[in-house]
């Protein structure tokens, strides 16, 4: 992570920006500079992140995850897409322009993060403690990414984020299940019963009060969802599931960006080993975590999950409860939001063909933090594409969407400049 935010920062001293530096927090510092000579002009912050998910499990990669590797026109390595390959660009384009210009249209300030992926925990605190260097018209954000490779996509919603996780414990050590099988509660069961009580047959989060604050998409935007070029059966060609599932009453995209849901990220305990071993499991554990939409709060869906789990924990077992390290609001540009006509336009210039506006199930914490901290809207503004396989192996970035990359935001700069 150091080796990685140094690169960054002689990267960008390179580029011709100014005050570069590596801004400490309590985890992974942030990188930052800023090209400031335009002051007519707008200034806008530039976002990204350094830092990747974890590459296991190894043996599903093709390549070495941190050897970036050419096959084709692709790049694949871990973060090449998410979001090493989109933030690089950007530094290259500041690069070009200084060089061929010797200025930029507009005020540019850059901050690269290197703790998105673990829910910008200490980010929160260095922006509200750098407000003042961080003053700027908005946000653009290198991180993102377009819903398909074959339309040109501007992305102007994203989900919010609730994560917790959650023990169960029995007895003080793993038993054997036929001397104490029957006598007592089994942690694996009640933490099973406990997940399967988050969702109804219906598809729908049984929490009481989940849904407390979500507003039915406006019929206009159902009708521009439908028209979007989406097929259920493309979309299991490239996830290889047998069938989509979720919420009853909802397509495949209103679910995926624009309903809240409550996924189990991982859930274990016993004995998983090869073989057999005939254990009463001692404990059971499970992480899980909250996709929210606007009216959501994530501290209060939290407090619902929890008063949920607790209510529902059965008798022989003792619950503990772990509030996650990611929060963050659902998010959504203004629709009449400056960067967005002019992000539409750029996109059709270099794409030739207008850009479908799309929604985002991910999330991007810090986002949050960006309207209510320094009171800044964003523009993403990102050129991977959604099936890169992020957060997988054999995670790949389309290496001409490099240049179409550097194009636009080209000339989005100029767009948005003293030029525009
Ligand atoms: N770049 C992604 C968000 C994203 C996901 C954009 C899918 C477009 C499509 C981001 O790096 C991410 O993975 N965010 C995490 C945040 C979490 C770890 C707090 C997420 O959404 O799970
Ligand atoms: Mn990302
Ligand atoms: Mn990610």
């Amino acid at each position: 992570m150091a080796r990685a935010a140094g690169w960054l920062a002689a990267r960008l001293e390179r580029a011709g920006l100014e005050d570069v530096a590596l801004w400490p927090t309590a985890g992974h510092p942030a990188v930052y500079g800023h090209w400031l000579g335009a002051p007519e002009a707008r200034t806008v912050l530039v976002y990204g992140h350094y830092d990747v998910q974890p590459p296991e499990p190894l043996e599903l990669w093709e390549t070495p995850p941190f050897t970036p590797t050419v096959v084709g026109d692709r790049l694949y390595g871990r973060g090449v897409s998410d979001d090493k390959g989109p933030l690089l660009l950007t530094v290259q384009v500041l690069g070009a322009l200084l060089a061929a210009q010797g200025r930029l249209p507009l005020n540019v300030k850059v901050l690269f993060e290197g703790e998105e992926e673990v829910g910008s925990a200490h980010l929160g605190e260095l922006v509200a403690r750098r407000a003042a260097e961080l003053r700027a018209d908005f946000v653009i954000s290198a991180d993102g990414g377009m819903w398909s490779a074959d339309f040109p996509s501007l992305t102007v919603s994203g989900r919010g984020i609730a994560a917790m996780e959650f023990s169960v414990y029995g007895p003080a050590r793993d038993l054997h299940s036929g001397r104490h099988g029957g006598g007592l509660h089994n942690p694996l069961h009640a933490a099973a019963a406990l997940v399967a009580s988050l969702h109804g047959e219906d598809g729908r989060v049984a929490v009481p009060g989940f849904y407390d604050g979500v507003a039915e998409l406006p019929a206009e935007e159902r009708a521009a969802l439908a028209a979007l070029p989406h097929s259920d059966a493309a979309y299991l060609d490239q996830t290889g599931a047998p069938d989509v599932y979720g919420e009853a009453g909802y397509g495949t995209l209103e679910r995926q960006w624009h309903r809240p849901t409550a996924e189990v990220n991982g859930l274990w305990g016993g004995y998983t080993g090869e073989g057999s071993k005939t254990v009463l499991p001692a404990e059971a554990h499970v992480k899980l975590s909250c996709r929210l939409v606007p009216g959501q709060d994530p501290e209060d869906v939290l407090g619902k999950l929890a008063a949920h789990l607790r209510a529902r924990t059965p008798p022989g077992v003792r619950l503990e409860l772990r509030p996650g390290d990611h929060t963050g609001r659902a998010y959504a540009l203004a629709p009449d939001h400056p960067g967005r006509r002019a992000a539409l336009n750029v996109l059709r210039d270099v794409y030739g063909q207008p850009a479908l506006e799309v929604g985002m199930g991910g999330s991007i914490p810090i986002l949050d933090t960006f309207r209510s901290v320094l009171g800044l809207e964003t523009l993403l503004f990102s050129f991977a594409v959604g099936d890169e396989n992020i957060h997988a192996p054999n995670e790949f970035f389309r290496i001409g969407r490099l240049y179409e990359g550097q194009e636009a935001w080209a000339r989005l700069l100029w767009a948005l400049g003293d030029g525009g």
